[in-house]
């Protein structure tokens, strides 16, 4: 049994094989696919944006051969076959999709560090028993189809697909028709089950806050990804003519929706500012100037680190909605629940030895935002590596980074997998 700390040697020829250069470039090339002014990037799950990238990356994935297959919420499956491709795959990769004002790598970054690590692997002739996976994970954010995470949480039956068929947009097109075009699109595409044994999952992102840009390190050890609560809330009011409705005899859903904000403010209130707590959606309808809101839904995202926090807090948002929210009635729907995680120790060790052997001064440090690895961590031993970002600076056309830490992320990845495929 091979000691998991050190770096074979074949794993630091497949890191240092790693092209800087090519994988750049896939990305400015990706970036292109939904590409928005200050090089940002608004690329919707089963979107034609998301589609035309997906065939770039069929056809990356075709110039190295690598077999590709879909299941049926359309993550797409790239394989380097192993020695014995009935072991369960070592997998990596993330999501294509970005935000409406996403920027260039929130993703995409891990997706193509994924295709990068293979090609590296490959071109080493290195020797690996299990088949090594990258995935492109569908709809991970949640911002045309809510909620987030959809792809990794249906594969690992945290969600089932039917529950996700009937979603609908803004514009009122279901999933399940945006998802059929998707899967249309790579009709020759054989199709993989849900749920199938995996044997490890790491997921390469940009870290999209500031702590390892300030430190000066070229990638992160990512230990640990807090809790996230998302909720769903209707406010019902009547609507009413804005120049002859008296306050009295007014049920304004804005105004209590205002009021229903400003109380759920005090309860997330934090002096060590480790709440998250956003209102990043309110949709008001008529939406008319001189009509008096009939109803109001506003989104809900609430986080935190401590599962206790994440409960008391959060269990407490419906009471303070309804209260709050007179003489307007109210639903609150939970759409989105997932306790803090904690990553695999063994594959931390791994992770950590393999930088120091990489000589890629590295920290440890825990995950503001949520990923498919915190569903994928249900499922088989998970971790996540992190690359800084400019400013911390992420779901905002300005996120950049660097095409030497994106690298160095790679090459952390790369020699992972492989000596992972040989576990
Ligand atoms: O919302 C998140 O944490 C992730 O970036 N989708
Ligand atoms: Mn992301
Ligand atoms: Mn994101």
């Amino acid at each position: 049994m091979t000691d998991p700390t050190v770096l074979s040697a074949q794993a630091a020829a497949a890191a240092g094989q790693v092209n800087e250069k090519r994988q750049w470039q896939r990305l400015m090339e990706m970036a292109r696919f939904g590409h928005i002014p200050n090089n940002g990037v608004n690329r919707a799950a089963f979107s034609a944006e998301d589609i035309g990238a997906r065939a770039r990356l069929l056809e990356w994935a075709d110039e190295i051969s690598l077999p590709v297959r879909v299941d049926d919420i359309g993550n797409l499956w790239l394989r380097l076959p192993g020695a014995n491709d009935e072991l369960p795959p070592v997998v990596t990769g993330s999501h294509m999709d970005s935000q409406p004002l996403g920027g260039r790598f929130d993703g995409i970054y891990g997706v193509i560090a994924g295709l990068e690590a293979l090609q590296a692997i490959r071109e080493t002739g290195a020797r690996h028993s299990r088949p090594i996976d990258v995935v492109a994970w569908s709809n991970e954010e949640g911002g045309r189809f809510s909620p987030g995470a959809m792809g990794s949480a249906v594969f690992t039956g945290a969600m089932q697909l039917d529950d996700c068929l009937g979603v609908t947009d803004s514009d009122g097109i279901r999933l399940s028709d945006a998802l059929q075009a998707t899967l249309d699109a790579t009709p020759d595409l054989p199709r993989r089950a849900f749920g199938v044994p995996l044997h490890a999952y790491v997921e390469a992102h940009i870290e999209q806050g500031p702590v390892l840009e300030r430190l000066g390190l070229p990638v992160g050890i990512v230990d640990s990804v807090q809790g996230s609560r998302w909720f769903e809330v209707t406010v019902n009011g009547n609507s009413a003519h804005a120049g002859t409705t008296p306050l009295l005899d007014r049920r304004d859903a804005l105004r209590a929706a205002v009021n229903a904000v400003s109380a759920l403010q005090a309860l997330m209130d934090d002096p060590n500012d480790t709440v998250r707590f956003t209102v990043g959606r309110l949709d008001v309808t008529p939406n008319s100037p001189n009509t008096v809101p009939e109803r109001v839904v506003f989104s809900i995202d609430f986080r935190h680190p401590d599962h206790a926090e994440l409960t008391r807090r959060g269990d407490r948002i419906a009471e303070i909605v309804e209260a709050s929210a007179a003489p307007c009635g109210v639903e609150v729907m939970e759409t989105f629940t997932r306790s803090p995680c904690a990553f695999d120790p063994a594959l931390l060790m791994r992770l950590e030895a393999y930088a120091t052997a990489l000589g890629l001064p590295h920290c440890s440090l825990p995950s503001g935002a949520f990923h498919d690895a915190v569903f994928v961590a249900a499922h088989c031993p998970t971790a996540m590596v992190f690359v800084p970002c400019e400013g911390g600076i992420s779901h905002n056309p300005a996120e950049n980074a660097k095409p030497g830490d994106l690298a160095a992320g790679t090459r952390l990845l790369t020699a992972t997998l492989l000596d992972l495929a040989n576990s």
